[in-house]
């Protein structure tokens, strides 16, 4: 009985939701094992479109445990909100259906804030976070001064957290010119939403054991991108978690072994949001047209997504760090009507050919994309729900993916909806 963990192999925003969603339906168990609610998945299914940040894509299903796990951080507030909008779209959860690891962080109103501040500073290079707190949130949790959900059992813990983060906190706002934290008030604030977050807490370390005991489908879902991981990705322009399939088993408390099959979720093209490097960015018609056609707006931000043509060189890269057994290629339908189409092969960078991306800035900003063009397709794969509706050249567009980026495409997604999705490997049967 295999369990898969889903990861997006680019800049986030590859269409994980919806590939979480589907392969859920042969899951027990969806469990998120980093991130926050920067992640932004959208899933449509018949009429309805569910936007989901820090609930798992699986929690859409009737009948499944999602988890939130410890390499989750947690804003309680949004939480609530999140929870009560999709229940307002007709999905039950319940402390039945919903688990929220103990020894989750959690992110305060603070770290919002302290995000926002240093963003707004002009004399150092934006990074284009999502504003929401999370890199603040990760450093207090290594910084070993953050308050976490079992903290709010117990109210003379909770004071000493808070005491904690707060001698951190007010030095570090003194300097940016900001207010000190009013204590009492975050106080009551932790001590009215305690409830509310505690009725779903559980020791998840051991209630997925069990469930992996009794022979259950885990599927570990990733979130944000491989080129957005705090070790591997284009740093500093990154998250601040571990992305990588390495990171779900101690990001829910389970032992390497419990992942068998890691799948990558591929856009067919790239995007990107936020500052960084981008060697295949497109500043041209070829880009506003991925980006029209592709709806590429942030879910969380709203901003508008970089676009450019498909970078095997970084696929390939991201794919081995995480030991990808197959990919899904999602927004095939896109790229119709493309004349022709481009694929990244490698990089020139001063003249010197390189076949990965180099950890360096300065020769990462210098890295030319080297191409090889394939022919284009006229006809629709939009919708398409097997290998023979779609159209030759773009079953060569595909094959080509799969040589270049040493991994084959396990899935194929053709639209938005839950059901256009071609299945080539069972990732959960492999
Ligand atoms: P995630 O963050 O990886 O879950 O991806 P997002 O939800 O942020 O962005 C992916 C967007 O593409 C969503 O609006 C999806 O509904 C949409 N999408 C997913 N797969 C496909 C596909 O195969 N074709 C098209 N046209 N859209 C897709
Ligand atoms: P999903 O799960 C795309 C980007 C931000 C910024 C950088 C750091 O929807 O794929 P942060 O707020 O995490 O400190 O911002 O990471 N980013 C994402 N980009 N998709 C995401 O999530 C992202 N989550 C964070 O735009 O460049
Ligand atoms: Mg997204």
């Amino acid at each position: 009985m295999a369990n898969v963990v889903v990861v997006g192999a680019q800049w986030g925003d590859e269409g994980k939701g919806k590939i979480v969603d589907w392969l859920s339906e042969r899951a027990d168990v969806i469990a998120r094992f980093q991130g926050g609610h920067n992640a932004g998945h959208t899933l449509v299914i018949g009429n309805k479109v569910y936007k989901l940040n820090a609930l798992p894509s699986g929690v859409v299903r009737g009948g499944k445990l999602s988890v939130i796990g410890n390499g989750v951080v947690l804003d309680p507030w949004h939480l609530v909100k999140e929870i009560a909008a999709i229940r307002a779209q007709g999905v039950e959860i319940t402390p039945k259906t919903l688990m929220i690891a103990e020894n989750t962080p959690l992110i305060m109103p603070f770290h919002g804030e302290l995000d926002r501040a240093r963003e707004a500073q002009a004399s150092v290079a934006k990074i284009g976070t999502t504003g929401r707190g999370i890199g603040p949130c990760y450093e207090d949790k290594v910084g070993r001064r953050v308050i976490r959900v079992a903290d709010l059992a117990d109210a003379d813990t909770l004071e000493l957290r808070v005491d904690r983060a707060l001698v951190h906190h007010n030095a570090l706002r003194s300097g940016l010119g900001i207010e000190p934290i009013d204590r009492d008030a975050i106080l009551a604030e932790l001590r009215a939403i305690a409830p509310e977050i505690l009725k779903y807490a559980a020791p998840v370390w051991k209630v997925l054991g069990e469930l992996r005991r009794a022979g259950k489908r885990i599927l570990f879902e990733g979130a944000q991108g491989s080129l957005l991981d705090i070790d591997f990705g284009t740093y500093p322009f990154v998250t601040s978690s571990n992305v990588i399939a390495g990171q779900a088993a101690t990001g829910v408390g389970m032992g390497p072994n419990a992942v068998d099959y890691s799948l990558g979720i591929v856009k067919a093209y790239t995007t990107r949001v936020g500052e960084g490097p981008f060697p295949t960015e497109l500043d041209d018609a070829d880009g506003e047209r991925l980006g029209t056609r592709g709806h590429e707006f942030g879910t969380v931000t709203g901003r508008k997504r970089r676009c450019g043509w498909f970078d095997a060189v970084l696929v390939r890269q991201t794919c081995a760090i995480s030991g990808m057994k197959g990919i899904a290629l999602t927004k095939l339908d896109v790229l119709d009507g493309f004349e022709t189409l481009k694929i990244c092969v490698a990089y020139d960078v001063d003249g010197q050919r390189y076949d990965y991306l180099p950890t360096q800035a300065a020769l990462q900003a210098r890295a030319k994309p080297i191409y090889e063009e394939l022919e284009g397709w006229a006809e629709s794969t939009q919708g398409a729900r097997s290998w023979n509706d779609l159209p030759g050249a773009a079953v060569k567009y595909v094959r080509r993916i799969e040589e270049l980026i040493q991994c084959p495409v396990a899935m194929l997604s053709t639209s938005p909806e839950r059901d256009d999705t071609i299945l080539v490997t069972d990732p959960f049967a492999d």
